[in-house]
């Protein structure tokens, strides 16, 4: 749904280690390399908003902004920030910050979220999880945003919820082998619980998966995602569940 004519959108991922940023035209087209820097520690909204500028000083001119955020976010405002620090970022309105400091609208949703936008193919229940400093999940219906649920602090050990089983530092200390034991066991449970149409795994560590994957699981970039940026201008403002989910199918 077409809800405005912005034809350049800077569209910026926030991650635990890296941020990334470039800008799309409406379409959602890549228009420029994609560039990266480190995520500043602590990441405080200061550093953030500075190291964002840093990054896109020599951006070509865009209209607006979108950004993911790692953590729950409701209309633009964090409420939690889980792998950068929560007690920093708990009510920051981070729409508000990247457009009075651009100048410029912008729109904040959980990073997710974003990739997942940029990702799916818009046909049925469609999941999308990021592997990466955490694990990013995104549920869509026919390409529309389901309410957003951190399923990465949901216990899935007697004492560990999904980011310290499969994310970074878990992948980090147990080695890739064990790791990939790990997420054959998320997927499965995945599949089990939410019977998805589609599955798709992004985040940096998604190279690592070292098994077969099913026909109905697909691995994407980090690039495809950030697309996402530019559909969240195409959409109304609030995540949605389509009246066709909630009826009698
Ligand atoms: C956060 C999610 C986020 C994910 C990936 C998790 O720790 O709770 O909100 O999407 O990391 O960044």
């Amino acid at each position: 749904m077409e809800t405005n004519s912005y034809q350049n959108i800077l569209s910026i991922d926030i991650g635990g280690s890296n941020v990334k940023a470039t800008i799309l035209n409406k379409d959602g087209a890549i228009t420029m390399d994609y560039q990266r820097v480190e995520t500043p520690k602590p990441t405080t909204p200061e550093r953030l908003l500075q190291t964002i500028q840093g990054l896109t000083k020599n951006f070509p001119v865009f209209d607006c902004i979108s950004a993911g955020f790692p953590g729950y976010v409701k209309k633009g405002v964090v409420i939690t920030a889980p792998n950068l620090d929560t007690s920093l970022w708990h009510n920051v309105d981070l729409r508000k910050l990247l457009s009075d400091t651009f100048g410029k609208p912008a729109k904040v949703v959980n990073d997710a979220d974003m990739q997942g936008l940029g990702v799916v193919n818009g046909k049925g229940f469609e999941i999308v999880v990021t592997l990466g400093t955490g694990f990013g999940t995104a549920l869509l219906m026919d390409g529309y945003l389901l309410p957003h649920l951190e399923i990465a602090h949901h216990p899935i050990t007697k004492n560990k919820d999904y980011d310290q089983y499969i994310g970074e530092k878990a992948m980090l200390e147990i080695g890739d082998k064990r790791w990939n034991k790990r997420i054959k066991k998320v997927i499965g449970i995945l599949q089990t619980v939410f019977n998805y149409d589609h599955l798709y795994i992004g985040g940096g560590n998604a190279k690592k998966i070292d098994f077969d994957l099913d026909s109905n699981i697909t691995i994407v970039s980090n690039k495809d995602g950030i697309k996402g940026g530019a559909r969240l201008w195409r959409m109304e403002e609030h995540p949605q569940v389509r009246p066709s989910y909630t009826a009698a199918q």
